[in-house]
């Protein structure tokens, strides 16, 4: 797909593949998910949002504004037909896991603080549900870290946020129209939100 290799419209001219990789698998180290396999519906509203500002990042922010609607959609496209994440199928016995854990979490939840396991929604091993629930497996512990500690920074964006210096405030996803992540990250601790980071990025 020309945008993915050639970068389009892209006010940098930096293609998709200069930070997702060439294969569309991402890259840990520099926080840039994996785009293979996701959903085109996913990923066009990802791209929606970082265009009106819902989901704020300031590398993807001007990217996106630079796509058009028929862009967006050859790109949603493109990267949905690559292939997904394979999971390892457990055979056997379920996993027990450790109470308090990262997989205690994804498994089980923590319904006590009304946080249902990951898996509900996130499907079995996090491999995904439709086109509304992405897939966990696949996205690296610093990509999936940052996306928790947006939303947990969301509902508290403070009034005076503008008084602040840029880098000191975390950016932030409110493109959650239920609020379905901001209540669950609202609540995670920063234990936690590494836990079940390791866990996912570990299937
Ligand atoms: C996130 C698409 C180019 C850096 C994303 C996401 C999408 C996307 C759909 C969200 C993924 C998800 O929610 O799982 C694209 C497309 C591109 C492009 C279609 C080309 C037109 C780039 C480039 C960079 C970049 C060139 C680096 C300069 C990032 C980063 C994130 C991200 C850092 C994570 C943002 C966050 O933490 O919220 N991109 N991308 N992308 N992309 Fe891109
Ligand atoms: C998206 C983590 C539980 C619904 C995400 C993403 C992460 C995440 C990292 C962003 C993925 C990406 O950008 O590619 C978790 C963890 C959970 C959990 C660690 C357990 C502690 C749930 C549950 C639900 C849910 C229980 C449903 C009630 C969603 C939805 C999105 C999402 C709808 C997509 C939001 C959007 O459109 O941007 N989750 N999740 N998640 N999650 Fe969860």
């Amino acid at each position: 797909e020309a945008i993915i290799q050639k970068g389009g419209a892209n006010p940098a001219a930096m293609p998709c593949m200069s930070c997702h990789g060439a294969d569309g698998k991402g890259m840990a180290a520099g926080g840039f998910p994996r785009l293979a396999g996701l959903p085109a519906a996913y990923i066009a509203k990802q791209l929606a949002d970082f265009k009106a500002g819902r989901r704020e990042n300031p590398l993807m922010q001007p990217i996106a504004q630079a796509l058009d609607d028929a862009e967006t959609a050859a790109v949603a496209m493109a990267y949905a037909a690559l292939p997904k994440v394979q999971v390892k199928v457990m055979a056997g016995a379920p996993e027990r896991p450790k109470e308090g854990s990262g997989a205690w979490l994804a498994l089980r939840g923590a319904w006590d603080r009304n946080i249902p396991e990951c898996t509900l929604c996130h499907g079995p091993a996090g491999v995904g549900v439709g086109d509304a629930f992405p897939p966990l497996a696949g996205q690296s512990a610093e990509y999936i870290e940052a996306q928790l500690r947006a939303w947990r920074a969301s509902p508290a964006r403070p009034a005076g946020r503008k008084g602040k210096a840029l880098a000191a405030v975390p950016p932030t996803r409110r493109n959650d129209p239920n609020g379905l992540m901001q209540h669950i990250a609202a609540d995670l601790s920063e234990a936690e939100i590494k836990a079940v980071a390791a866990y996912f990025a570990g299937l």
